[in-house]
């Protein structure tokens, strides 16, 4: 991988923030800005999570083994977007009232939902580094790290709950659809590799068949 390319992405992921934080200071966040910058980084959190679902089938495909080495950054990105997001709603819609949001995540299920997203992130951010996978073990740290799929799920499921409101789901089912394909093609990977591996077995056997008979 070319040197510069991982500062450069870094860049990029900042730019979501860097648009909303010059857009808040310079009072171009619309009518209401506080919803707005809610909203915006909940769609980033969901962004981030399908963009780190789709390097691996990106890495696959492309055969660039390289784009591995972007994974935890980009998943550290969503985790970003995510306390911003939980800030934001803590502060603009909340007055930082710790009483009040906890009542709040208990009465409304989309929050509850959200929240257990945010609370199941967790982990995965602060295993994200090197000494945490040592300590953790692989094995045990890529078990840990599934629960990205849990985590799309409830992301899913608290931006649809928050949308059935308002009966416009248009760009929850895009996002689904998204989801739905980097899943479907890990599911499908799974299977093509245990085939590759059940269709090798009975040629070895054939292979050692004649050594038996002799
Ligand atoms: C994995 C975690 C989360 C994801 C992926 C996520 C994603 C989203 C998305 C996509 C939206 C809709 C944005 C739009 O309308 O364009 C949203 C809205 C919202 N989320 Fe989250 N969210 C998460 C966690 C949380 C947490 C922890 C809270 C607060 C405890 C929260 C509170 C809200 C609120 C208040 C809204 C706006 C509702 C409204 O405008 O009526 N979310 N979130």
């Amino acid at each position: 991988m070319h040197p510069a390319a991982k500062p450069l992405v870094f860049l990029a992921c900042l730019l979501p923030f860097a648009w909303l934080f010059y857009g808040a200071f310079t009072d171009q966040l619309g009518a209401n800005p506080a919803e707005h910058l809610i909203r915006a980084t909940g769609d980033w959190t969901l962004r981030f999570i399908c963009i780190v679902l789709a390097v691996t089938p990106l890495r696959v495909m492309t055969k660039l083994n390289a784009l591995a080495r972007l994974r935890r950054m980009l998943g550290l990105f969503a985790y970003f977007y995510v306390v911003i997001h939980l800030l934001s709603y803590s502060w603009f819609d909340m007055g930082f009232e710790v009483a009040e949001i906890a009542k709040d995540i208990a009465k409304r299920p989309f929050i509850l939902v959200g929240f257990l997203g945010f609370l199941l992130l967790t982990p995965l951010a602060a295993t994200s580094f090197n000494r945490a996978i040592k300590a953790l073990g692989a094995k045990r740290w890529q078990t840990l790290h599934k629960l990205v799929y849990v985590i799309a799920g409830l992301g899913l499921l608290h931006f649809f709950w928050m949308r059935s409101g308002k009966n416009n789901f248009g760009e929850v089912f895009i996002y689904a659809g998204i989801i739905a394909v980097l899943l479907g093609w890990r599911v499908w990977n799974y299977l093509a590799k245990k085939k590759g591996k059940a269709d090798a077995k009975p040629q070895s056997a054939e292979v050692r068949r004649p050594q038996v008979a002799k």
